[in-house]
């Protein structure tokens, strides 16, 4: 079994088809998106979660029409707006990752304030991908590392290095990544941090993804048995059973291989 998930990142999809389905505008979906960003970002700090990393925005998201870019906009300051304080409060750490450069220059200021703010907390680490692409975050991390190291040849970069100028550099790695909204796809979000993530997929769409959905992915990711490259064998035998039948057979027992 693992245990709880310490970082949970998902991809809140389905806010517009939440809203077809009631024959209200898609801004009407998204609003009520943002209303569940608050109440999951609550619940994850209340079951101890340690990271939570939320796509809002993607550098594609800009081909919507102009009216709901804006009302993405106007949430996303609503959001800083009425929250922040809060979180503050909470112990909770507010980041914001992505290209913000594009954003008007209100927004910025609000989104530097916002982590201002709230940067000495310890609780919960919220980060709010927001006009994020993975490519652009690892295109990003190559330059900057190059820029940082000016001596080296690329041939010097690896992985740890790399990693350290990506903008979740000061984050583990998500091990748990949930998409609501039926899509089975990563869209450009953290694909390099990614990459040894357990990918979970639910029909749910986002506004009406709830306290006990968020509980049974959790439990899903528990059932899960996390290789790293390993063969299930080394992963379900740390000891010879040979020398440790009964260890082995207990850990067998216990996990159940998806
Ligand atoms: C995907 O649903 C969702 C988005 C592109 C935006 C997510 C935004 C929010 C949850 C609200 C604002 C966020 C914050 C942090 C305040 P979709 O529109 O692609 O849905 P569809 O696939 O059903 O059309």
């Amino acid at each position: 079994m693992n245990t709880q998930p310490k970082h949970i990142a998902i991809i809140m999809d389905g806010n517009g088809r939440w809203a077809k389905k009631r024959l209200m505008p898609r801004t009407v979906g998204h609003a009520r998106g943002a209303a569940n960003v608050r109440h999951i970002v609550k619940t994850a700090h209340a079951m101890g979660v340690r990271y939570l990393t939320l796509f809002a925005f993607s550098s594609e998201n800009w081909r919507r029409p102009p009216e709901e870019v804006s009302a993405l906009m106007g949430l996303f300051l609503q959001y800083l707006a009425s929250e922040v304080a809060e979180m503050r409060a909470a112990g909770i750490r507010l980041r914001v990752i992505g290209d913000r450069s594009a954003f008007a220059p209100l927004l910025q200021s609000r989104i530097d304030q916002a982590e201002h703010d709230t940067a000495d907390n310890d609780g919960l680490h919220l980060t709010i991908a927001a006009n994020y692409g993975g490519q652009w975050d690892v295109l990003t991390a190559v330059r900057a590392w190059q820029a940082a190291h000016p001596e080296r040849s690329l041939q010097e970069l690896d992985p740890a290095g790399l990693a350290t100028h990506l903008s979740t550099a000061e984050l583990p790695d998500p091990e748990l990544l949930i998409r609501t909204g039926g899509e089975s796809r990563i869209s450009n979000f953290l694909l390099w941090q990614t990459a040894y993530t357990e990918l979970y997929f639910t029909d749910v769409h986002w506004p009406d993804f709830d306290d006990a959905a968020l509980n049974k992915a959790v439990q899903w990711y528990a059932q899960r048995v996390r290789r790293f490259g390993r063969t299930d064998e080394q992963v379900l035998q740390p000891y010879s059973a040979e020398h440790h039948p009964s260890t082995a057979l207990v850990i067998e027992k216990d996990i159940k291989i998806g």
